[in-house]
């Protein structure tokens, strides 16, 4: 008796204190819309976030404080304060997602779900290999444009006809480049495990938000019902891709020779050899556990990304045509279209740059970017923001504020150049991979990659867009993180025969 009434008031000194120190520690909260007991405010979320983020940016200001369940978000919608709270250490932490672990074992690994020391390692010793292998360099070009080549075959055997899975045709391609400096190794065609797999994820990653994201926003809820919450079907797939990310680990380890380092996995594991240190992420099983949480953030930050950004801007040109011609009188003008336009003739292309930007900007792939943990309780902009809060960039209405582009609803690349047309001008308000310390690691890959793509590919072909196939106009797919065109056909015509 006595110890259950002990039992009872713990529970509601607990649950007391919880609800004290959270008002205390939110007294100076940023402003935003109402929240309810619990549920916070997911229940008015659109499934499209960014929808509501920039609803209730337009009535509550650059910063407001938007509750899902009990996770505690600050919603940033201005690119200045954005620069300035992700280049802050103590708002560079990411959320617990050790639920997702690739290596099965609920901790954190690999790069994009770490922070602090361990991720600051795995970041600088990633992006150093990343970038001696070819990031930026010849040899990068030389797998992407393997990789282009192949895709334009392929489309060539489909003239005249409709295609319709642009999407993962690009993604195919994307992948094997990013594969091949990883593990030394190219995907067949007709490998589609990888793809499969892919797709399952991305429909399983669908329907966790589809029930309304119970196993993100409180994780604690889904453990206890795993099937309603989409758990169990998650921890499948992610055991599936673990099982695959792992064979090419084995394979290096079996082949492995100190003096010869072929890709990224053997410099990760000459890395873990040479390590004693116990308390490095590089060290023992530890380290091996990384080495698969690297390979897979790369697989999962890296391809769709670039794809579905690719997607969009062949969407967007085929429903502007008058766009595509620009583009493709550029290229003939840098190459008499008599050889592939490659990443030395960028500086001279303009135009092109610029429609690679707009795309970024129109496109928005991320709307709502990757969240950020307080990593301490700390002030911003005269509110205290309590750690475990999560920051929200809303990417979205960055790139769609009025103030800053105008006219943000049209699809206008001449924004991005100099008024005689004749230079690309950046734009510090375009942040399609994000700012700060935990910025895009691919960053340079993937506007290779863009580039590669977009210009070899109406080099080759006129595309335009299947007036019999599906049109959604430029409504985007509900996604994890991002979002994707709806189903779409197009039509090519190959220009160079
Ligand atoms: C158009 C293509 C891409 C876009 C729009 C994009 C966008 C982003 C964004 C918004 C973030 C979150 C940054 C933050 O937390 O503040 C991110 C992180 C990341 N991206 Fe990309 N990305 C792209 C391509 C790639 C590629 C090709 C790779 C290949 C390696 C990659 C690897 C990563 C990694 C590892 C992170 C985590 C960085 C960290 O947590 O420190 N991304 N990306």
């Amino acid at each position: 008796m006595i110890s259950g009434t002990l039992i009872v008031l713990s529970v509601i000194v607990i649950v007391l204190g919880y609800f004290l120190s959270n008002r205390y520690k939110w007294k100076k909260c940023p402003p935003g819309p109402r929240r309810l007991p619990f549920v916070g405010n997911l229940l008015a979320l659109d499934p499209l976030q960014f929808r509501s983020y920039s609803k209730w940016a337009d009535e509550f200001g650059p910063i407001i404080r938007v509750d899902l369940a009990t996770t505690k978000t600050v919603v940033i919608s201005d690119y200045k304060m954005l620069k300035e709270i992700f280049s802050d250490p103590a708002f560079s932490g990411r959320m617990d997602f050790t639920i997702f672990d690739i290596a099965g074992k609920e901790k954190r690994h690999g790069i994009v779900n770490t922070e602090g020391e361990h991720w600051e390692e795995l970041r600088r010793f990633s992006l150093r290999q990343l970038r001696d292998f070819g990031f930026g360099k010849t040899s990068m070009e030389d797998l992407v444009m393997a990789e282009v080549n192949e895709l334009i075959e392929i489309w060539k055997e489909s003239e005249g006809k409709p295609v319709s899975s642009v999407k993962d045709q690009l993604l195919f391609a994307v992948v094997n480049a990013l594969w091949t400096i990883t593990t030394g190794k190219r995907h067949s065609q007709k490998d589609t495990v990888l793809f499969e797999m892919t797709t399952k994820s991305n429909e399983s990653l669908s329907e966790i938000l589809e029930s309304g994201g119970v196993l993100l926003f409180v994780p604690k809820l889904a453990k206890i019902f795993p099937t309603w919450s989409g758990l169990t079907k998650t921890r499948k797939t992610g055991e599936e891709f673990a099982a695959y990310f792992k064979k090419p680990i084995d394979e290096h380890k079996k082949s492995y020779d100190g003096n010869y380092t072929r890709d990224f996995i053997d410099v990760f594991l000459k890395e873990i050899k040479d390590t004693t240190n116990p308390t490095s992420p590089f060290h023992g099983q530890f380290g091996e556990d990384n080495l698969l949480g690297v390979i897979s953030d790369f697989y999962f930050a890296g391809n769709d990304t670039t794809s579905t950004t690719l997607a969009w801007m062949i969407l967007y040109l085929t429903k502007l045509p008058e766009i595509q011609k620009k583009i493709q009188a550029e290229i003939q003008e840098i190459t008499g279209n008599t050889r592939p336009v490659s990443l030395k003739d960028r500086p001279n292309m303009p135009y092109t740059e610029a429609v690679i930007a707009e795309t970024l900007r129109f496109s928005s792939i991320t709307p709502q970017g990757v969240g950020h943990r307080a990593i301490r309780d700390k002030e911003f902009h005269g509110y205290l923001i309590p750690k475990d809060t999560v920051i929200t960039p809303n990417i979205y209405y960055i790139h769609f504020d009025p103030k800053i582009w105008g006219d943000p609803e049209n699809f206008r690349p001449e924004r991005f150049l100099s008024p005689d047309g004749k230079t690309f001008k950046k734009h510090e308000a375009l942040v399609p991979f994000s700012i700060g310390r935990r910025q895009c690691l691919g960053e340079s890959l993937a506007r290779d990659s863009l580039f590669l793509f977009a210009t070899n590919i109406f080099q080759r072909f006129e595309i335009k867009f299947d007036k019999n196939g599906p049109d959604h106009g430029f409504e985007p797919k509900v996604g994890f993180i991002v979002i994707t065109p709806m189903p779409f056909n197009i039509i090519l015509k190959d220009r160079l025969v």
